[in-house]
């Protein structure tokens, strides 16, 4: 499957990507707005991932965020998503207390959320949560190597599987994960050695971040990718773009047209709430109230 392939992207399609050597293309996606460009741009995988609590919420870590707060932003994203397979992440400690719990956690993510598929932290701690939702029908995608749930366990957001046993212990996790029904995994921070030996030992494709090009897939946080950090840029991610310079600029020269009286023109207002009515996807109630602002009666 290529990016150009516009057919709607299902969880059986990964492994067939893996058997054809199709790479897998999955970025985070936060809001439907978003959603729809990288859906439009030929995103394979859409990531609701937990990262929001940091590039949404401005949070150090992942683990203040909440069962509800990931429904909400992956209701936003499937609404966005045309083709992309969109995927919610399971915050921290939704789905290891109990098999019921992750059950019914998960199950709202699919359920209010509107996702085709979770991703979940750890190896063969969390398996037999991954074989009770996967023989419920719900797809699971697995996390392996720097875990940011687990941030305080591991002592930082650093690299994992540096030795040979602690590399051996995650290509155990990896066959864990695989033989309890995980479809792809995704490893990151871990080296490219280790990351090519778990992707040769599975059937199922793992998707890297800052593990090399051997993995079947790439993923990264869309606002990395974007450029919207000018401050912070982990050395694994590309910048495509530098939208974070562009959206400052905007907002000054807005901000300066506001100051010196040169925007909004005041014929340009009636104009552009015409426009705005016929041209956009407005709901109806929001319709009839310009229609009733261009007729000058009160709302
Ligand atoms: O939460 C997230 O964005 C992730 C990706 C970095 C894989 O888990």
């Amino acid at each position: 499957m290529t990016s150009t392939t516009p057919k709607k992207v299902r969880v059986p399609d990964l492994a067939l990507m893996k058997q054809r050597g199709d790479r897998i293309v999955m970025l985070t996606a936060y809001d439907a707005t978003m959603a729809r460009l990288l859906d439009r741009g030929g995103i394979d995988l859409l990531l609701v991932g937990d990262s929001l609590g940091n590039v949404i919420m401005g949070l150090d870590t992942t683990i203040p965020v909440t069962l509800d707060v990931m429904i909400h932003h992956t209701r936003a994203v499937a609404r966005g998503a045309n083709r992309a397979l969109v995927v919610a992440d399971m915050p921290f400690l939704t789905y290891q207390v109990s098999l019921e719990q992750a059950t019914r956690n998960a199950t709202r993510l699919f359920q209010e959320g509107g996702a085709a598929a979770v991703k979940l932290e750890g190896g063969r701690a969390v398996a037999d949560t991954v074989r009770k939702l996967t023989a419920a029908g719900l797809p699971v995608m697995g996390h392996l190597g720097l875990t940011p749930q687990h941030v305080h366990r591991l002592g930082g957001m650093r690299q994992q599987a540096r030795s040979e046993s602690a590399a051996h212990e995650l290509i155990l996790d990896a066959l864990a994960l695989e033989d309890a029904g995980a479809f792809a995994i995704v490893l990151e921070a871990i080296p490219d050695t280790v990351a090519e030996a778990v992707t040769s030992q599975l059937k199922i494709p793992t998707i890297g971040i800052g593990a090399g090009s051997h993995c079947d897939g790439q993923v990264l946080v869309s606002y990395d990718v974007l450029g919207l950090f000018d401050t912070f840029a982990p050395p694994f991610a590309k910048q495509y773009a530098q939208l974070g310079q562009v959206i400052v600029r905007a907002a000054k020269d807005y901000a300066n047209d506001v100051r010196e009286g040169l925007f909004p023109k005041s014929t340009l207002s009636n104009q552009q709430t015409g426009d705005l009515a016929g041209r956009r996807v407005i709901p109806a109630r929001m319709t009839r109230t310009f229609d009733k602002l261009r007729l000058g009666s009160r709302v």
